[in-house]
């Protein structure tokens, strides 16, 4: 576990980023939240509007669906660590480009080396293939895999359909609980 120093030294940094154009029309860098020492580690894609306002991840729609989730795993939002790939909104919600994510991947890179976490939980497309780039989410939502990070070796990664595709699309809800279930088995394990 990083010291408080350390972690939120990090967060600071990340605010002050101004590394590419989306902090030139988004409100607010908005950085991973949650305890330095969180098992899980949960990772979407980008802040839409209410976190743009607000500054925190995960807060509107698909956060309240991801709450949902969270509680049928018996987790607390305060049990776990959430983040994106990339911490500015980008205009009118588009998909990040490739090299936004690019420039942005250090940060998430220090929040996970920083946290060591037992699971990471990626959300959606994007977050998967910032690690797995050969993936697609059709394949490998539910299924564990594992990933090596820096000094961070066979940690697992569990994807899961994003929340929003779920709200979208409701057939996927039912998929995106169920793969949700497998987080009980890694994290029991480990105890
Ligand atoms: N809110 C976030 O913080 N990230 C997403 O990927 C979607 C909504």
């Amino acid at each position: 576990m990083p010291s408080e120093k350390t972690f939120n030294q990090m967060k600071q940094q990340n605010i002050l980023c101004c590394r590419c154009q989306l902090r030139k029309t988004c409100r607010q860098v908005i950085p991973g939240k949650g305890p330095s020492d969180a098992k899980v580690i949960f990772i979407g894609e980008a802040p839409g509007k209410k976190e743009d306002l607000l500054g925190e991840p995960f807060i509107g729609a698909s956060g309240k669906l991801l709450d949902k989730l969270l509680l049928s795993v018996h987790l607390k939002r305060s049990d776990i660590f959430i983040t994106n790939i990339v911490k500015c909104r980008p205009p009118e919600n588009r998909d990040p480009s490739p090299e936004e994510i690019g420039m942005c991947s250090s940060w998430l890179e220090k929040e996970i080396s920083l946290i060591q976490p037992e699971l990471l939980i990626t959300l959606g497309r994007y977050a998967l293939k910032n690690f797995i780039p050969e993936s697609s989410i059709s394949l490998f939502h539910g299924k564990i895999t594992s990933i090596s990070l820096g000094k961070l070796e066979n940690l697992p990664l569990l994807p899961l359909y994003h929340p929003a595709a779920a709200l979208y699309n409701g057939s996927l809800k039912d998929t995106l609980f169920e793969d949700c279930k497998k987080i009980t088995s890694i994290l029991s394990h480990k105890d």
